[in-house]
């Protein structure tokens, strides 16, 4: 049995990030401004530092990382390539199952990624605060963990019911020195507008983006400025270095061709960072099957329209062209998976749509069944949202079982659960049940968007 872990030295880590831009058969339609044209870097730099809009709409294929950058990913990367020997095993199939293994580095997913990439951004730029949303927590602690490497304040909105419910990831965040309040919040005019109407919502990704663009737009001297988690192009390119790393790996152990490619995906940006690479393979021919996995109560990208829409909740960012559920859904409260944002990014929509890759959406029980059988082999406690890739991954495994094909699947462990065992808890003790987001909810979220302009 040849070695189960395949590492890379520093020295081996890519020092570019690819982008799919480049190579797409067609470009996706441009974000809109509120006159209905497109966006300008200009009219973006309320919220962003100019060096990030400028990566935002790069066309250039590939993207130096710069050196500094690069300091700050060695403090944990490259990250492992590991072989589920144990989870093959209890299954039984011939298929040999790869994970990148993102739950390494110090937040504990790969959020870390593009969070010191844009707090260094941020400060080549002069920016001193930085502003986000989070949902369960892990971005909010990725980029309080950055800010505090660069020594930049961070102030995270964090989604009201993850807040009541998951004190952890707030203890990181205020560890690492950043402020973190309950969103919708009385801090904020979009905050308070929820709040007036809904006093005792669970908060949404949505509301919580919306009261962090409007601090960062709102701060006279133009220091604070506003971060994204997932979903831009910018944010997808930073990620590219998990594809990157795990093709240098494959190829160290002469595995020469992958045949199955999965990720999780909520705003896309852990599925972009390890498909993209082999998205372009198969632009180029290469017969593999790329597969991002969403909850089937957040069915962003398998029954969603495919149309303009707001990123946020109250309007302030530009239309996106995605596959969306309507800026203004709120996810049921009995889903435990994560992966709620009610858009997917408009790259991933977009290729989507070329038929480059093929989404699916799984409910959470068998989720939770298949983070706790790879726990119980490969001693990993998923995060729930990983848990949706290792369940694709095990009906891959089987499918290959019946077919008795020795196939290569790659999945990406986009992180560890240890913060989020109160989904486990209630798996564990029947609390949990299948929900698929019923159609009459789906028309009426995306009923709101119908005013948009269609792509
Ligand atoms: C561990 C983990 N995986 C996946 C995701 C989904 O985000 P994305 O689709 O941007 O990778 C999250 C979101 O917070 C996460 O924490």
């Amino acid at each position: 049995m040849s070695s189960t872990k395949v590492f890379l030295d520093e020295k081996e880590m890519p020092k570019q990030w690819y982008n799919l831009m480049a190579d797409l058969p067609k470009p996706p339609p441009p974000p809109l401004g509120p006159d209905g044209k497109p966006v300008t870097p200009e009219m973006l730099s309320a919220v962003f530092p100019m060096n990030l809009i400028e990566q935002e709409m790069a066309t250039d294929r590939w993207i130096d990382i710069p050196e500094e950058v690069l300091q700050l990913l060695y403090r944990w990367r490259p990250t492992p390539l590991q072989r589920a020997v144990n989870l093959e095993k209890a299954l039984g199939t011939p298929a040999k199952i790869y994970f990148k293994n993102e739950s390494v580095s110090p937040a504990g997913s790969h959020k870390p990624n593009t969070a010191v990439a844009q707090a260094w951004y941020n400060k080549q730029a002069g920016v001193k605060k930085i502003t986000t949303e989070t949902g369960a927590g892990q971005w909010g602690s990725a980029l309080a963990f950055a800010c505090s490497l660069l020594g930049l304040e961070a102030k995270v909105y964090m989604v009201r019911i993850s807040f009541d419910q998951k004190p952890f990831r707030k203890m990181m965040m205020q560890t690492w020195g950043a402020t973190c309040v309950p969103s919708p919040s009385n801090e904020t005019q979009a905050g308070r507008a929820v709040l007036e109407k809904y006093p005792d919502t669970p908060g949404s990704l949505g509301i919580a983006i919306s009261e962090a663009v409007e601090e960062a737009v709102s701060d006279p001297t133009g220091k604070t400025k506003y971060s994204l988690g997932s979903v831009l192009n910018h944010v997808l390119l930073h990620q590219t270095i998990i594809g990157l790393e795990t093709k240098k790996q494959l190829e160290k152990i002469n595995e020469k061709k992958v045949d199955v490619v999965i990720g999780c995906a909520g705003g896309g940006s852990n599925f972009a960072g390890l498909a993209f690479p082999f998205v372009l393979d198969k632009i180029n021919g290469a017969g593999v099957d790329i597969i991002p996995v969403e909850p089937a109560s957040c069915p962003t990208m398998t029954r969603a329209p495919y149309h303009y829409d707001f990123g946020d909740n109250a309007g302030m960012t530009p239309l996106l062209a995605m596959h969306t559920l309507g800026h203004g859904f709120i996810p049921p409260p009995i889903h435990a998976g994560g992966l709620r944002y009610h858009g997917m990014a408009p790259l991933i929509s977009h290729i989507i749509n070329l038929g480059l890759v093929s989404p699916l959406a799984l409910h959470q029980l068998e989720c939770y069944k298949a983070a706790i059988l790879f726990a119980k082999t490969e001693g990993i406690i998923p995060a729930p949202e990983t848990s949706h890739a290792i369940a694709a991954t095990i009906r891959e495994a089987k499918k290959a079982k019946e077919e008795g094909k020795e196939k290569v699947i790659l999945f990406n462990f986009s992180g560890h659960g240890l913060m989020d065992l109160v989904g486990y808890d209630k798996f564990l003790h029947g609390e949990l049940s299948d929900y698929a987001l019923k159609d009459e909810e789906l028309k009426k979220y995306t009923r709101e968007i119908e005013q948009f302009p269609t792509p």
